[in-house]
């Protein structure tokens, strides 16, 4: 073995032995309620494609005649020549979306992060974090060389706290819309409230929220009627709408600033036109049916109460993130197993990516009371189980 593999062996080892060495399983199925791996069907609570409308026909179709038009890739990036007219059309539709003047799409979620991030943060900035925001977040403040200043999780009174301590200095407070691994929300109007008092900007990530949460789908920002009203909004085409690519929504100049400055546009191919035409139609097929919205939002609920009743501990939210908290990576793993045995996907969750393992059951609007069922007299006879 060559002296650096050895290295790397030993790391992975050394994860082995805590029960948080990774196994990848490998899809053969279409992201919906039933998922096909390693030859065997499964209801699953796993994916993030929170609408169920990867396989929605107009969806299909929409993203077939865009590559009909306009072949497979976008051959190069936007400032040179992969700018298609669907990308400026999608621009618009999410900036009418999140209620601001302009926006910018990314080839992903991740890279929006961390571009923007770096475009607009140097040493000169304080950055007021929660502690639990996406690790795209962390990555752009980090590597942005500014000040962190982590703040406790949704605690509005540690925030405030630390924001005064600032106050006229150049500073930014960024939070997650919906918590990625919690499913909970943050109170942005007090988060908007804050910033104003002490002068600083407001950047979420609304990548779990945005088509699910608000009457319009317009995500977090919606749903605490400060619409418009966050500086800098962040978003993913990769869950709720079934697609791929990030976005960022601001006012005019901070947009353009963006187009030259953020890396991660300048210095990367284009989304494919196809791709672009796939969320503008994923987007459109949110806000007419809204159904999809409203029956996600009722199982959230429903299996919330069901688990909560059952002594599951589980936050009084209403997202369709649900987190099964539990002792123990193993303990986490060997619940995940006994659920895959009974035939149901549900994801083990571990350290890094949270402090406390958990399995992290997420909805779709797909997903039937049935299909609760089924996962509930399981979780019931792992509870029998153990005892
Ligand atoms: C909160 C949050 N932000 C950003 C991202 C990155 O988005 P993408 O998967 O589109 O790169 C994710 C993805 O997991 C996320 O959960």
């Amino acid at each position: 073995m060559f002296p650096y593999d050895e290295m790397f062996a030993s790391h992975l080892n050394s994860l082995e032995t805590k029960h948080l060495r990774r196994k990848l399983i490998t899809v053969d199925s279409p992201q919906d309620k039933f998922l096909f791996f390693h030859k065997k069907k499964y209801l699953s609570f796993g994916s993030n494609s929170y609408l169920g409308i990867a396989q929605h026909p107009q969806l299909l179709k929409s993203g077939r005649k865009a590559l009909q038009k306009w072949g497979t890739g976008s051959g190069g990036s936007r400032l040179i020549t992969g700018n298609y007219s669907i990308h400026e059309e999608l621009e618009r539709k999410i900036a009418s979306l999140k209620g601001q003047e302009d926006a910018l799409v990314f080839p992903s979620g991740f890279q929006t992060n961390v571009s923007v991030l770096n475009a607009i943060l140097n040493n000169e900035w304080i950055v007021f974090c929660d502690r639990l925001n996406h690790a795209s977040l962390l990555d752009g403040i980090r590597f942005s060389g500014a000040k962190i200043i982590l703040y406790k999780h949704i605690d509005m009174n540690d925030l405030e706290e630390k924001a005064k301590k600032f106050s006229g200095q150049k500073g930014i407070i960024i939070t997650d819309g919906v918590f990625s691994m919690d499913g909970d929300i943050a109170p942005l109007h007090h988060i908007v409230e804050i910033a104003h008092k002490y002068g600083f900007l407001t950047m979420v990530d609304d990548a779990h929220g945005t088509g699910i949460l608000g009457d319009d789908g317009g995500g977090s920002s919606s749903f605490w009627c400060v619409k418009g009203l966050i500086d800098i909004e962040m978003g993913t085409f990769s869950k709720a709408f079934a697609s791929e690519g990030g976005f960022v929504a601001a006012r005019k100049p901070i947009i353009e600033y963006l187009r030259h400055m953020a890396r991660g546009f300048m210095f990367s191919t284009a989304l494919p036109p196809h791709v672009a035409a796939i969320s503008l139609k994923a987007i459109e097929i949110s806000q007419k049916e809204p159904w999809r919205r409203e029956k996600l939002l009722t199982l959230s609920q429903k299996l919330r109460q069901r688990l909560k009743i059952r002594g599951w501990k589980v936050f009084d939210d209403i997202t369709p993130i649900i987190p099964l908290l539990l002792s123990s990576p193993q303990e986490a793993l060997d619940l995940a197993s006994f659920l895959r045995e009974k035939g149901i996907f549900v994801p083990a969750i571990r350290p890094p990516a949270v402090k406390q393992s958990r399995l992290r059951i997420s909805l779709m609007a797909t997903h039937t009371e049935e299909d609760l069922d089924r996962l509930v007299e399981e979780l019931d006879a792992w509870k029998n189980k153990s005892l």
